[in-house]
């Protein structure tokens, strides 16, 4: 057994504003992937770019960055993106007031060809990540954590939480704020058919509605 705990937590710093920990994520070796990344990808509120302390009634966490994020260094700004946009536009969320971030903050993937393709993070990048959504979540106190997918449900909410079976309804979990999970944008591109494609979308729109009821409630 390792006895070392790797973990991001050395390289937060005491300072804890969103710039100051933006630049520092930059520096974090808490584990492995920061070799084969561009740069560290870490959570943003457009309408809040330079504050301090940004509140966001929502927080949206992904998986990891993708290919385009990892190159532009902002969350979902890739294909996944734009279908994101496209959904909380139906349901009347505006991005902008949403603050936008990843449960892991480096690009994890594996050539195929020249194309750079996804890899799944482990549970042990996971935990190690940890420490950086929890400082993005001191700050932002979200009223609301929606997770886009399994990963960062599951990594809220423990192993056994299926988005299939609960997903779009509110889940309490000690010491986070209520949180909801939904289909994550890039398993819908994923989506075999049209029809697939067609049904899942309006699942993740449907699920981004009650969270917007949830927060007017
Ligand atoms: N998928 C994610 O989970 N996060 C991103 O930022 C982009 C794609
Ligand atoms: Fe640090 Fe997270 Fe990047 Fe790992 S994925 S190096 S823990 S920022």
């Amino acid at each position: 057994m390792k006895l070392t705990h790797e973990s991001a937590a050395k390289f937060i710093p005491e300072d804890r504003t969103l710039p100051v920990l933006r630049d520092a994520v930059q520096q974090c070796h808490g584990c492995d992937l920061y070799r084969n990344a561009t740069q560290a990808v870490f959570g943003e509120l457009e309408t809040g770019a330079n504050a301090e302390r940004p509140k966001a009634a929502i927080m949206m966490i992904g998986e990891q960055p993708g290919d385009q994020e990892d190159r532009q260094g902002k969350p979902f700004v890739g294909p996944a993106g734009k279908l994101l946009d496209r959904c909380l536009e139906e349901a009347e969320i505006d991005r902008r007031k949403v603050y936008v971030t990843n449960t892991v903050k480096h690009f994890k993937w594996e050539p195929r060809g020249k194309l750079r393709i996804h890899k799944k993070p482990s549970m042990k990048e996971i935990h190690a990540c940890r420490p950086w959504l929890a400082a993005e979540l001191e700050l932002v106190t979200p009223k609301l954590i929606v997770c886009l997918g399994a990963v960062a449900a599951q990594s809220l909410l423990g192993l056994s939480f299926r988005i299939t079976q609960s997903h779009g309804k509110i889940q309490q979990a000690e010491g986070f704020p209520p949180i909801l999970a939904t289909l994550h944008p890039s398993a819908i591109l994923r989506a075999r058919t049209d029809e697939d494609r067609h049904r899942d979308t309006a699942t993740l729109v449907g699920d981004l509605r009650r969270a917007a009821s949830f927060l007017k409630s």
